[in-house]
């Protein structure tokens, strides 16, 4: 825990920095948030795995290769944004900057004691809000758990942790005003602009929309109850609502309804399911309801225990889904009409699309 631990992550940034230096406009909506991340690994004095990262929201822009130091480009719109001899520039910076950072944590866990093996982690960043402004972060970890903050405010470092490591951390980096200055020149003035600058060339990433994908089905753990799952995966952004409706009304959170946490899938979709406990047989009817920024206004509607019909409604409410469960089941002939007179197929299995009003 060094002064310069955190520089890898200035040095990226410069990048970020330099990028704006083309000056352009992003017409993107919303909060969206810059990290650069470091993990370094210190297994014993003479040897260190260092891992860095590079984030815009949840999208990887580079890494550094762990064993050359160079950085691996993720996205085809990165690289592009700056000239060849930058990157140059900026990969001779890192690798300087590193053989420094790993020298003076070395020296410093001698001075200290610290017990090898240990996991130094930086993560520092912007994040820039609708109104165009914004706030800067920079978080120091010790072997996973929270050891540093800076506070941008007053341009001090905070103890996440009081112990003598931290303290002495605390004084080394406190002694560096440059590096304060810095951190406040590069994430705190200039966030906007550069996250503008991503926000441009990144803005087919960033608006990728993926349709959720959504099934039901049920388990019966005892016989007096049912457990009614409803799994969506493969959808991007990852915000998303998913509700349970129970005779169209929206069942409310309670001991009944499990929801899971939303889950990443390897090609960069997210999951999660959702599980209502209901009595077997109780007589009322039962849907799961799908909100997600690709389906627009739409939502989708997954009834439980209905026929494996793929049908695509327009233009029905809520309160019209019931009756058409119920018509399901009841008689097909009903749900063939309606069909025939105002559905189209769908490619979503199982699953029945809504315009809700
Ligand atoms: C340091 O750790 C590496 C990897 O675990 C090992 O190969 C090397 O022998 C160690 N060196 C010393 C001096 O302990
Ligand atoms: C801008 O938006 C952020 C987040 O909503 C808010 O905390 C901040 O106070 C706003 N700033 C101004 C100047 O409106
Ligand atoms: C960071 O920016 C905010 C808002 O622009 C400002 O109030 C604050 O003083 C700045 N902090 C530092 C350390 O410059
Ligand atoms: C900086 O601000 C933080 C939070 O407001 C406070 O806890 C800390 O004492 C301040 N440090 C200095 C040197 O003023
Ligand atoms: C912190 O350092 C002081 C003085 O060097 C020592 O007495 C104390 O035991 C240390 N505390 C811990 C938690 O290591
Ligand atoms: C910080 O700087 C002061 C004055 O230059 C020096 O006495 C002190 O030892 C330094 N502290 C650390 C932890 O480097
Ligand atoms: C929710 O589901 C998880 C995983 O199946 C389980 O561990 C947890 O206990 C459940 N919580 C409730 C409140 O039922």
């Amino acid at each position: 825990m060094q002064p310069r631990r955190c520089c890898l992550l200035l040095h990226l940034h410069l990048l970020l920095y330099l990028l704006l230096l083309s000056g352009t406009q992003a017409d993107l909506e919303g909060t969206f948030t810059i990290r650069l991340l470091q993990t370094s690994i210190f297994q014993n004095t003479s040897f260190v795995d260092t891992e860095g990262l590079g984030l815009l929201e949840d999208i990887e822009l580079g890494s550094l290769d762990k064993h050359t130091w160079t950085i691996r480009f993720y996205q085809p719109w990165v690289r592009p944004a700056l000239p060849r001899g930058d990157w140059d520039t900026i990969e001779n910076m890192i690798k300087i900057y590193l053989q420094k950072f790993n020298h003076l944590i070395n020296k410093g866990a001698m001075q200290k004691d610290v017990p090898y093996p240990f996991v130094a982690q930086c993560m520092a960043g912007c994040e820039v809000y609708p109104n165009r402004t914004s706030r800067a972060f920079a978080y120091v970890g010790y072997n996973g758990q929270d050891f540093l903050s800076f506070n941008m405010d007053n341009a001090t470092w905070l103890l996440s942790q009081d112990t003598n490591l931290s303290q002495y951390v605390q004084a080394v980096l406190q002694n560096y005003t440059a590096f304060s200055e810095l951190v406040e020149v590069l994430f705190n003035d200039t966030c906007v602009d550069d996250i503008e600058m991503l926000l441009h060339y990144g803005k087919a990433a960033l608006e990728r929309q993926e349709p959720p994908v959504a099934t039901v089905f049920a388990r019966m753990p005892k016989p007096d109850q049912l457990l009614l799952v409803c799994r969506v995966t493969g959808f991007y952004p990852r915000p998303i609502s998913v509700a349970w409706l129970q005779d169209g009304q929206e069942v409310l959170p309670g001991p009944a309804l499990n929801t899971s946490a939303i889950l990443p899938n390897a090609d960069l979709t997210y999951q999660l399911r959702s599980i209502l406990a209901v009595a077997p047989h109780d007589g009322h009817s039962y849907a799961c309801r799908v909100r997600h920024r690709s389906l627009g206004t739409r939502s989708l509607l997954i009834p439980w225990g209905n026929s494996e019909e793929v049908v695509l409604i327009a233009g029905l409410g809520a309160g019209l889904l019931a009756a058409v469960a119920l018509a399901v089941i009841s008689a097909l002939w009903v749900w063939r009409h309606r069909k025939h007179q105002q559905m189209e197929e769908s490619e979503s299995r199982n699953s029945i699309l809504s315009k809700e009003a």
